[in-house]
């Protein structure tokens, strides 16, 4: 089986593209950098959600369901986007966000709104943790609510990243690129799993490497046996053996600062590096995050002259505006 034989809804501008990043890696005296811009997906401002939601709403229409119930923090791109598919799709959208109703809706939130999602507000639960009562509460409405777990992360929307593994191959063949590492932002590791299950099935020898942006919540399992569950669950579901080990999963833990969403230098730096000398937004809470791992690691000199290393803009653009002032101050 491979991921065409799973319900797809289309929602994204695929392939995205491959660019250089020159001037950083001049700047850095670092190795080849390439991005790959899946903040361009084409979704409501795009983002990695988009591939994930194609396999999710996918199989949200299949079941017949109605409505989609997802959640998150009250910036999360993953709500965004998912409201943007629910619209597309003709399906009711019901979102628990973190936090308690705002006086000034801004960057994702704002979008949430003029998408017509239904805001529940969940205090100081920022992980969806109010998505389950939600849903009973929508079924006994007589609704059929289809599940999306935070981030969309699950072997279903992990499949998107599978596929862009794929993609990714062809392009790396057609552009005769010779890739040494993958680096992205790793956070509820839906992306993580299935970058890791593509390049398993597709026999891709660069390293796949995540840098975490967000710690564990108590009782929660740890962060690499929770992607290395998620990916070996999507490769039985294609019928695969899952033997993904725990050295498979390469996760820098060193870059969660002062904690999830709270934008320390490295952020600002990074945030600000690639927008002057690439004219490229990242986004304050994941990419610039991810980022100024990346930066530490080149600097460090975990990669070598030789080496071709590709960065994912897993998007979140929308979130600088509502992070002005922490993304400003110097
Ligand atoms: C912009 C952005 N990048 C990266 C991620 C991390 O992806 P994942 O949750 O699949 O680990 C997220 C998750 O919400 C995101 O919004």
């Amino acid at each position: 089986m491979n991921t065409h034989d799973f319900p797809r809804a289309p929602l994204g501008f695929l392939p995205t593209p491959i660019i250089e990043l020159t001037a950083l890696s001049k700047h850095l005296s670092g190795p080849r950098l390439l991005m790959k811009r899946d903040d361009q997906t084409g979704l409501a401002f795009g983002g990695n959600k988009t591939r994930k939601l194609e396999f999710l709403i996918g199989e949200a229409i299949q079941q017949g369901c109605d409505t989609v119930v997802t959640g998150g923090a009250a910036q999360s791109n993953h709500c965004r986007q998912t409201a943007a598919a629910a619209v597309k799709y003709g399906l009711e959208c019901h979102l628990a966000l973190g936090g308690e109703p705002q006086a000034d809706y801004q960057g994702n939130l704002l979008l949430d709104d003029l998408l017509n999602a239904k805001i529940h507000w969940e205090g100081n639960l920022r992980k969806g943790e109010g998505m389950f009562l939600l849903m009973e509460k929508l079924k006994t409405e007589g609704k059929k609510p289809y599940f999306i777990p935070y981030g969309g992360s699950n072997p279903t929307g992990s499949l998107g990243y599978v596929e862009a593994v794929r993609e990714l191959r062809d392009q790396l063949e057609e552009q005769q690129i010779s890739l040494t590492h993958s680096v992205f932002a790793s956070s509820s590791g839906g992306t993580h799993a299935g970058l890791l299950v593509g390049a398993r099935i597709y026999k891709q020898l660069y390293r796949t490497i995540g840098i975490g942006i967000d710690k564990r919540a108590p009782g929660e399992d740890p962060f690499d046996e929770h992607i290395r569950n998620i990916a070996n669950q999507t490769l039985i579901n294609l019928k695969q053996n899952p033997d993904l080990t725990p050295e498979d999963v390469i996760l820098y833990n060193d870059y969660m600062g002062e904690g999830y969403g709270i934008v320390g230098d490295p952020e600002r730096e990074a945030i600000r590096l690639l927008a002057g000398l690439e004219g490229i937004f990242l986004d304050p809470v994941y990419t610039g995050r991810a980022m100024a791992g990346m930066i530490d690691l080149i600097r460090k000199g975990v990669f070598s002259k030789d080496d071709t290393v590709l960065f994912w803009h897993t998007g979140g653009g929308p979130a600088l505006f509502a992070y002005a002032e922490e993304v400003l101050l110097v």
